[in-house]
């Protein structure tokens, strides 16, 4: 500084002590002395006072906050590799060899009772487990069964029969109000399940103290993974149909490409899984083409294949069919052809089991749903983790087969029975979103993206479409997007 600038000072009425003055005079840096001087309202400036004033000359120019484009999203889900495991012995794609011979039925139940009852004897129990070819030998005595529900009726005196059915014969448990636990859980008993019933053998019957679902274990922990990914959850689409909602799924992938709210969670997405229903398909139900826009089923598939090609190219995309879709109606589904769906995705059966980032899910498109609502007291199309949880307690994701349930196609293997503990049960058909926790398995109902129809207008129902669910297993996560307001 020069003498001259300190003359300017005192002319606008500045007072600065002689050391004030010195240091004032030797300043060679830029920071605007006179404004900030007048800021401090002192009659005598001290060398203190400037020596603060000079400092700011170190500050470092202050932060600008970052501008983000959505050219600059940067999803984690693109940084790692895919970490999947399938277990094709489980899926019955490329293995049915059903005819629909009796030899075939008498195999099919067979197979479900020697599964159930090997899981059983696993279990430790104060019973033996005997079959119905050797009663005699148990006249009078305690024993445990494990058989399939053939009939449930009542006897002359009010009782509650159940009559058991194993590959050596049949036998009448007897349920009486003496047991009026046993009594209630008999009631519960689904046709064609099979269970483990505890009693007395008396002739040709057993008087029922208890019945033992083998359900899953009391003290399963929620499994958590080691990477931070996440897994988008959906189903029931209905490509095709007028009631599609086709803005809104545009939506949803856009979020996905990183340009809507919810970037955080849009990139960790690496997963996502289709449970069914792709397309409305074609002649599902009568008089279904009034409802189509699309009435060819490879230009439903061809549309569905146009919005996968946007999916961004990291994340894995696992699709298994559903009722409506271009594989046999009856369960177990194969997995669908790529002469259908030709865009980069998986193709699965449903049921089928997979490992995503090492939790065991469980994908299952839901039919059977239906049947276990109307048979189930208590059970509703608007809490569908209720049936849901049901198929985990008995170890069936559709144990009635016969009339009033869901068709099966009676292959060598039950592919139906949950013979292993899913970290995730995921499954869709009633187009309602649910999710709940049992026994350390996370049930997912993934909804729709199909509007309100005209039937379910006229049943009542009321659906939940465009909610996409997202599950982040590393911490445990669960979230419902929504996408119910169309792309801006
Ligand atoms: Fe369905």
């Amino acid at each position: 500084m020069q003498q001259a600038d300190l003359e300017k000072l005192y002319s606008q009425g500045v007072r600065l002590s002689p050391q004030a003055s010195d240091l004032f005079l030797s300043y060679e840096g830029g920071v605007d002395i006179a404004s900030e001087i007048a800021k401090l309202e002192k009659f005598v400036v001290e060398k203190e006072d400037l020596e603060k004033i000079f400092s700011q000359d170190k500050v470092p120019a202050p932060f600008s906050a970052e501008v983000v484009r959505s050219s600059d999203f940067k999803p984690l889900a693109k940084e790692i590799e895919p970490k999947l495991k399938f277990y094709p012995e489980r899926d019955i794609t490329g293995k049915s060899r059903c005819v629909g011979s009796v030899d075939n039925f008498i195999g099919y139940f067979r197979d479900r009772l020697e599964r159930f009852r090997y899981s059983f004897k696993l279990r430790n129990s104060k019973l033996t487990v005997i079959n119905l070819s050797n009663l005699k030998e148990w006249e009078g005595k305690e024993a445990r069964i494990v058989a399939m529900v053939k009939e449930k009726g009542t006897t002359k005196n009010g009782n509650l029969k159940i009559v058991l059915e194993d590959e050596w014969g049949t036998l009448n448990a007897i349920f009486t109000p003496r047991t009026p636990k046993a009594l209630e859980k008999a009631k519960g008993l689904l046709l064609d399940e099979v269970v483990a019933v505890e009693g007395k053998v008396a002739g040709e019957f057993l008087w029922g103290n208890d019945i033992v679902w083998l359900d899953m274990p009391v003290s399963r922990e929620q499994k958590r993974s080691e990477r931070d990914v996440a897994i988008l959850y959906l189903s029931d689409l209905h490509f095709g149909s007028r009631f599609f909602l086709e803005h809104n799924f545009a939506h949803m992938i856009n979020w996905l490409k990183g340009n809507e709210d919810r970037r955080d969670l849009a990139g960790k997405i690496k997963y996502m899984i289709i449970s069914g229903d792709i397309v409305d398909g074609v002649g599902v139900y009568p008089n279904q083409e009034k409802e189509l826009v699309i009435q060819d089923i490879f230009k439903q598939y061809e549309a569905f294949d146009k919005f996968m090609e946007q999916v961004p190219d990291y994340i894995e995309i696992i699709v298994t069919p559903g009722n409506h879709d271009a594989v046999r109606r009856s369960d177990p589904q194969p997995a669908l052809s790529k002469d259908f769906i030709k865009s980069n995705v998986r193709l699965l059966g449903s049921p089928t089991w997979l490992e995503i980032e090492g939790l065991k899910h469980l994908l299952y498109h839901g039919t059977s749903l239906d049947s276990l609502i109307a048979a189930i007291p208590g059970m509703s199309y608007n809490a569908p983790e209720h049936p849901m949880i049901e198929t985990l307690k008995r170890r069936h994701l559709s144990p009635i087969y016969g009339e009033g349930g869901n068709t099966i196609v009676p292959e060598e293997r039950d592919y139906m029975i949950i013979d292993d503990e899913p970290d995730v049960l995921h499954m869709g058909h009633v187009h309602k979103n649910a999710v709940a926790m049992y026994r350390g398995t996370v049930v997912i109902n993934s909804g729709t993206f199909q509007a309100r129809t005209d039937y379910q207008v006229r049943i009542g129902h009321i659906p939940t479409p465009c909610i996409a669910t997202t599950y982040e297993p590393h911490i445990g996560k669960i979230s419902h997007v929504d996408f119910s307001n169309p792309a801006k």
